[in-house]
């Protein structure tokens, strides 16, 4: 591990966590589990100059990698997927030896949400990925759509009417196995599962630094009710805070 990474809390008397403890407290308790990972600078922008990229650091690539690797499928929105240059995962050995310890397939596919507006047939997250991309879309998307995602490789689900219906969007996803659900953003979809109760976990890194600007938070969309958060864990690296909050509190058992 390149990055030393301290735990704060729980408090743990040791020094940095090896690979394998960071491994284990990332690890995704058994069944249903949606953990939503963001990067925000320490004044709440969740962009700078477009996106993430100048905001995250090695502490953060290293337990969003931690996320995706040990997920069943990413899940992202269709402005997500194409700013931030999604391609799907190319997993390097590492990776392909963490998923076959934690039993889970070589390559998780990445899942996009859509209505088509954002998402054409030839983005690199359909065209580059090395096991078919699930674009999830309402009924109103176009068929022509729909049939040009499915030529470049994509395995397309319809759900909801004109948006996607996010809650049926996750039994689909269960239907094939993909129960452990890390999504990656963007705020709008992060708004959208809060808004439809499918948030189990949220992973906040907060990044050492201020921008000011316009940029907006993490979430988007019309109001919640507020939605109370458990701290679960608070891990360091320098000056790197990484926050793992549940929306309830729910037994986590697999990742302690
Ligand atoms: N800091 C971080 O950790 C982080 C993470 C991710 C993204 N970002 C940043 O966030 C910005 C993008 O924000 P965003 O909120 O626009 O991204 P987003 O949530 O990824 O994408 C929004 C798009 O997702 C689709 N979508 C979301 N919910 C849907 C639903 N229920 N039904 C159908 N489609 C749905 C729609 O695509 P269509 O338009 O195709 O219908 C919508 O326009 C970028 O600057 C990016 O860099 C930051």
């Amino acid at each position: 591990m390149s990055v030393a990474i301290h735990q704060i809390w729980p408090p743990r008397s040791a020094g940095p966590l090896d690979a394998a403890a960071i491994e284990q407290l990332y690890t995704y308790p058994d069944g249903d589990w949606l953990a939503v990972n963001l990067v925000c600078s320490a004044d709440g922008a969740v962009e700078l100059h477009g996106t993430a990229a100048e905001l995250s650091n090695p502490a953060d690539q290293h337990v969003l990698r931690l996320g995706s690797d040990l997920a069943d499928v990413l899940l992202v929105g269709a402005t997500t997927a194409m700013v931030e240059a999604f391609r799907g995962q190319h997993p390097d050995d590492q990776t392909v030896r963490r998923r076959r310890r934690h039993n889970l397939s070589s390559v998780a596919p990445t899942a996009v949400v859509t209505t088509g507006v954002s998402l054409p047939a030839n983005a690199p997250v359909i065209t580059d990925a090395l096991v078919p991309t699930i674009v999830v879309t309402p009924t109103s998307t176009p068929p022509a759509l729909r049939s040009a995602w499915a030529d470049a490789g994509a395995t397309v689900l319809v759900c909801g009417d004109h948006t996607v219906d996010l809650r049926r969007a996750r039994v689909l996803l269960a239907d094939r196995g993909l129960r452990r659900i890390d999504c990656e953003g963007g705020p709008h979809l992060v708004g959208a599962l809060l808004a439809a109760g499918l948030v189990d976990e949220l992973r906040l890194t907060i990044s050492p630094t201020l921008v000011v600007g316009t940029a907006g938070r993490i979430t988007s969309g019309p109001l919640i009710p507020p939605a109370a958060l458990t701290l679960h864990s608070v891990v360091a690296a320098q000056d790197t805070l990484m926050l793992r909050y549940l929306t309830a509190t729910p037994p986590i058992t697999a990742g302690g």
